[in-house]
Order: C-alpha cells, then structure tokens, then sequence
C-alpha cells in the first residue's frame, strides 16, 4: 500500500514519524477523509477548503497548493489496488527537537496521505442503524476537523460498547451531531438539520444533502433540534463521506418511528446515488458537479 509521507511516496508499513511529532504529542493538526469512486477523488473542492479553514482555525500554514495536494493524493489513489477508496490526509505542526507546547518557529509540517479500501455498508445502507445518545462533553471549536479526537473516541466507543454503530451527541439537550458524523430529523415531511456553528463538524455529506434535498424540492429547515424532537421523529438518518446516508431505526434501543427506514431517506439515497454515479463518470469539473 502506497502511501506520502513528507515529500516521499512509499510503502504505508515503511512510513515512519518522529516520537516528538506534535500531532503524536498533543494532537496538533488538521486531517481530511475524502471518498474517491473509480479513482476519483469526491468533492475534492470541498474538502481542500475545509481543510484550508480548519488550518486557518489553528493558525498552522498550509504547505501545499490544491493543486499540490491533488497531485500527491492523485499518486497514492492511482498506486491503490482499489477503484473505491476512502484516502486519509493530514498536517501536523511538525516535529521539534524537544517537547514544549508553544509554537516553534520554522518548523516544516507533518504531512502524511495513505488510501484505503471504501467499505461496502450494504446491509447498514439497506436495514438502517441503531445509535445510542449521550452529553456532548468536547470543546467549543467542533467545526475544525483536527486530529484531538479522543473525546470523539470515548463517545463513539460508547455505542459500540453496547453493540450500536453511532453515539448522537447532544449539548445543553440539543442535538450536535454524531460522534463521527452528521445527524438528520424528519418531521411530517421535512427535513431537519442542525445550522453549522461551532458545535458541529460542517460535513462534505451534510452539505451535499441539504444541496440534493433543495435541487429535489425536499423541504428543509436548520435550527437547533431538542432532544424530545429525536424521541418523536419520523425519521433519523446520518451522513459522512464513507458512509453517505444510513437510516437510524434504533435510537437508545427504541424503535426510531416504524423502526425501519422511512420512505424520505429511500428518496435520499437514490438521489445520492445518482450524483455519485454521474460525478464517478463525468467529474465534477466544469459546473458538472452541480446537483
Ligand atoms: N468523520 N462530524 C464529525 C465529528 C466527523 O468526524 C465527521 C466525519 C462528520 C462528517 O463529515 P463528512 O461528511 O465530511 O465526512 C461529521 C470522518 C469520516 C472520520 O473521522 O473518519
């Protein structure tokens, strides 16, 4: 498995960082988890802008043009096995000489890149998920994607303690989002969506939903969503860039409406699906990439 590590490609199992990396030691940097179908990197666009505003937002510079990043991810996405691939970036503050919190001067970044195989959720895709609630304990700046994930570790592994997929986090009793992913409601035909602020990672998937949702006439509305709106929700899907959409049928191992997925979220996935084929084909260059 081909992977890029600080201006070399090599093999990922030959990779190697230093034990004084600042992503190692305080988690110091930015990452991205982009999809790529038929060896093609999906809303690559977007996920270099993000990728750029989480950069802004730890004030670390970004040490490559899109150009440069589409270049080296281009490299390993083509030294991949797979035609589907789920690629991995990130940039770290570096590696000093020593170990000390404040920002050292002229350090050059980490960067890394390596693929791996897309997973195939058919069955998630087909019969839903259940997920599990919990408090939203992280910090105030979630709309920055860096790599500091161990509160988003803990409430993860909370659910799959107990056998579930996905932890819905929940700050002051409103619904955040997932604990790696994106949380939509439907109520009497209309979809909800918590507005990007602070509490929330603005998924590429997020995103691209509320986009297909308003190209099809779905109605939508974002404001905050209290927990007891979850309780009574017709439907409850998540989103993320290897996942795209997947009903949610079990919320705290209560039946989520009729305990299968709704009729919203069918239409939903043909629609995603349909762009994904149409982009995998055409690109999404051109104004093609448009719903
Ligand atoms: N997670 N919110 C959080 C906290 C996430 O970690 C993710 C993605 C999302 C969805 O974002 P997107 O649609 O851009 O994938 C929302 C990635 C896949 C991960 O950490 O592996």
């Amino acid at each position: 498995m081909t992977a890029y590590l600080n201006g070399q490609f090599l093999p990922l199992d030959e990779a190697r960082i230093s034990p004084l990396d600042r992503g190692f030691l305080f988690g110091d940097g930015a990452y991205e988890v982009i999809p790529v179908y038929a060896r093609r990197a999906f809303r690559l666009e977007q996920h270099l802008a993000r990728l750029q505003r989480t950069l802004d937002g730890i004030a670390l510079a970004n040490p490559h043009s899109a150009g440069e990043w589409q270049e080296r991810l281009q490299r390993v996405i083509s030294a991949s096995e797979f035609d589907d691939q789920s690629v991995y970036l990130q940039v770290t503050r570096g590696a000093d000489n020593k170990r000390e919190q404040s920002f050292p001067k002229d350090l050059p970044p980490t960067v890394f890149i390596f693929s791996t195989v897309l997973p195939v959720l058919t069955a998630q895709r087909e019969n839903g998920i259940a997920v599990l609630s919990a408090v939203d304990n992280r910090w105030l700046r979630c709309h920055l994607k860096t790599v500091s994930l161990l509160p988003n570790v803990l409430l993860r592994q909370q659910a799959i303690d107990v056998g579930a997929a996905e932890t819905i986090l929940l700050r002051d009793g409103i619904l955040s989002e997932g604990a790696t992913s994106n949380i939509f409601v439907v109520k009497d035909g209309v979809l909800l969506a918590p507005q990007r602020d602070h509490r929330m990672l603005a998924g590429i998937t997020y995103d691209l939903v509320l986009e297909l949702a308003a190209a099809h006439g779905m109605p939508c509305q974002l404001r905050d969503i209290a927990d007891a709106e979850l309780r009574v929700a017709d439907e409850l899907w998540l989103s993320s860039s290897t996942r795209e959409v997947l009903p949610i049928t079990r919320l705290d191992g209560h039946p989520v409406g009729t305990g299968k997925p709704g009729p919203a979220v069918r239409k939903m996935q043909a629609w995603y699906s349909a762009y994904r084929q149409r982009v995998a084909r055409e690109g999404e260059g051109g104004g093609r990439g448009d719903v």
